[in-house]
């Protein structure tokens, strides 16, 4: 029998998706490793639709197909709710440079919107109609906002393993570069609700919220990344009109944590 011929291409050079985010660039030394899933995790209102929204918009600029998975809310209600930004523009979304879909007309298409568990064959289904997506409008720069609510229907961790380790693989095999937006709750200090996304996500960028003299500041952190060297510190995230801007945490000067 031939032996396989085993090639290992030298990867310290990974192609960089630039987030076009305010010092986001800077923490990750030149963006995110094209392909990468990358877990936002956080509490409700630390800013995680906003930063991730603000990540496609910056791809759509740059002449990027970008899109927007809503499974909650609707993207219509969405765009109404967050930070109004001064570069946002509406031609973004009729040149069709950044698209978005609503899960549950997925789900509806798929005939399974009033399911309260998907099956395996079911949720293979609704990776497969995220791949047709993303090949027909060669997407490279997808958010799902949020993977805990598609988690929601699948119960078992076995299921919530595969759904997450089979669409990150699908996404990265076409080399789009995703956001997956994780809810935690504040009380609780992880990164995921089921302990399993972080594992095998390619990145985690942590967003919570830190008590200082009497305000509460949106804080951000990136905690792992894959195929790149990163800060790890914490910065304080701003949510302006001009986007979201992060500042390192001041050490002394009666900031101390
Ligand atoms: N139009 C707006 N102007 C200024 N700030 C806004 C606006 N809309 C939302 N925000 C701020 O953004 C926060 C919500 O951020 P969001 O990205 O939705 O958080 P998450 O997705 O983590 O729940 C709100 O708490 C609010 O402070
Ligand atoms: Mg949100």
């Amino acid at each position: 029998m031939a032996e396989k011929e085993l090639t290992i291409t030298p990867d310290r050079k990974r192609a960089r998706c630039i987030t076009g985010i305010d010092g986001l660039d800077t923490i990750l030394n030149g963006g995110i490793p094209r392909g990468n899933a990358v877990l936002i995790t956080g509490s409700c209102g630390t800013g995680k639709t906003t930063l991730s929204l603000e990540f496609l918009v910056h791809g759509a600029l740059d002449d990027e197909n970008c899109l927007f998975i809503s499974v909650t809310e609707s993207s219509i209600k969405m765009l109404n709710n967050v930070v109004p930004y001064e570069f946002f523009d509406d031609s973004l979304i009729d040149e069709g440079k950044l698209m978005f879909v609503d899960m549950p007309d997925i789900y509806d298409e798929l005939d399974i919107l009033n399911k309260s568990e998907f099956s395996y064959d079911e949720m293979d289904e609704i990776i497969d109609r995220i791949e047709e997506y993303v090949v027909k409008n060669e997407v490279k720069r997808l958010v799902l906002d949020s993977v805990t609510n598609v988690c929601f229907q699948l119960k078992s961790e076995e299921k919530i393993r595969d759904f997450i380790l089979q669409l990150m693989k699908t996404l990265s095999s076409h080399g789009c570069t995703s956001l997956l937006v994780s809810e935690i709750s504040p009380e609780e200090p992880r990164y995921s609700l089921y302990g399993v996304e972080e594992a095998i996500a390619d990145g985690i960028i942590m967003m919570g919220n830190l008590e200082r003299q009497g305000d509460l500041l949106r804080t951000l952190q990136v905690v792992k990344m894959r195929g790149t060297d990163h800060s790890r510190a914490k910065y304080v995230l701003d949510l302006t009109s001009v986007g979201v801007l992060l500042v390192p945490l001041l050490k002394g000067g009666g900031l101390e944590e």
